[in-house]
């Protein structure tokens, strides 16, 4: 009778101090298997009398039985504090960076865009959308471009085909793919209050391609209309505008007049560079780059925005994004930019975290 008191007693104890189910199983092989010290106490009843095989027995069942229900308690209890365990360990903390070589790359247009974005907001200018998909009032004729107009071919535009439910704005004229942002100016002149101050950076389209150009590239379009802003603004603006985006205040910018049918006086703006070493190096040498064209906005422009050019004037701009990333990060081709190809992602391209800003710097 002892003996199996004592078996239950240290299989009480054995099966509360397992703490982990190899354990626990171990000691369930240990009691209860073919080898088992209960089992092996069971098959000893066959050698007794009568009277003790059957007290013995009942007993031994007893026995069996709550060790059973002890074992199977502490499974479940051991099963929950493993899982809990797992739940712990394998927890993803989703506010944990990924590893830097892991993840994706800005293109160096998202870049730029965020860069301009980052100087002309702190000068006050908004960001204005406008379709790619454009009418012609707004691609040319708002903009002093009417019909037969020369500037017409140069933009070697892709005409759609014409849409018979939406008539177009002042004639019948087929959609366009934009040939640059300078519509934006339209709607954005059309929609909001004065003063109007805004930049709209986006997709343009024209068909050519060769090495300087593709038949999608982007630009950034500005203007800033008020009472009496002037020459002197544009001037200033654009100046600071170089030289905060090149993150260098010595390099040379110079005016040269030029002619825009949606301005008057028209202007281009060069900045100083030098090849060295058979490298561009901007704001060195003795040569000069366009980078970008300006003016004060025609009458005609402010006219076709149902603006009263006597009370108001202003200045616009149109700058070629995909030049400035090439000038600023040294990217020799314009194609490379839409070969969706890793490898140059991963060597021109910016991390995610490098967000631009005019504060802690631009294109780290
Ligand atoms: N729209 C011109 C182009 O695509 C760029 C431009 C020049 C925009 C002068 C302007 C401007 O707003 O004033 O070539």
């Amino acid at each position: 009778m002892d003996d199996v008191i004592k078996l239950l007693e240290s299989a009480r104890n054995d099966i509360a101090k397992a703490d982990n189910l190899q354990q626990l199983e171990s000691l369930r092989v240990a009691l209860l298997g073919k080898k088992g010290s209960l089992t092996d106490a069971m098959k000893s009843l066959a050698g007794l009398s009568d009277t003790n095989r059957k007290e013995k027995g009942q007993q031994l069942n007893l026995v069996k039985q709550e060790i059973t229900d002890l074992l199977t308690k502490r499974k479940v209890l051991l099963e929950q504090v493993e899982l809990n365990h797992r739940l712990k360990a394998e927890k993803i903390d989703v506010t944990l960076p990924s590893l830097a070589w892991q993840i994706g790359r800005l293109h160096p247009i998202t870049q730029t865009i965020d860069e301009l974005t980052a100087i002309f907001g702190q000068m006050g200018f908004s960001v204005a959308e406008g379709p790619e998909i454009e009418d012609d009032f707004h691609n040319f004729t708002a903009l002093n471009i009417p019909p037969s107009h020369p500037a017409r071919q140069m933009h070697d535009t892709f005409y759609l085909h014409p849409q018979q439910e939406t008539p177009q704005e002042g004639n019948n004229a087929p959609p366009v793919l934009r040939t640059h942002t300078s519509p934006v100016q339209i709607r954005a002149l059309k929609s909001l209050p004065k003063p109007v101050a805004v930049i709209a950076p986006g997709r343009t389209y024209r068909s050519d391609y060769d090495q300087t150009h593709t038949p999608m590239f982007h630009q950034v379009e500005g203007i800033w209309i008020d009472r009496q802003t002037h020459m002197g603004h544009l001037k200033g603006c654009l100046i600071d505008f170089v030289h905060a985006f090149f993150e260098n205040e010595s390099i040379p910018v110079r005016f040269r007049a030029n002619h825009f049918p949606f301005t008057e006086p028209s202007a281009e703006l060069d900045i100083g560079y030098g090849i060295i070493d058979g490298m561009i190096r901007i704001g060195e040498g003795d040569k000069w780059l366009e980078i970008l064209g300006c003016g004060m906005v025609h009458p005609n422009v402010l006219q076709a925005c149902d603006t009263d050019p006597d009370s108001y004037q202003g200045f616009a701009f149109g700058i070629g994004i995909e030049r400035l990333a090439m000038l600023k990060y040294g990217i020799p081709d314009l194609r490379t930019f839409f070969q969706c190809d890793l490898r140059w992602m991963r060597h021109y391209g910016f991390l995610p975290y490098d967000t631009a800003s005019s504060i802690r710097g631009l294109g780290l």
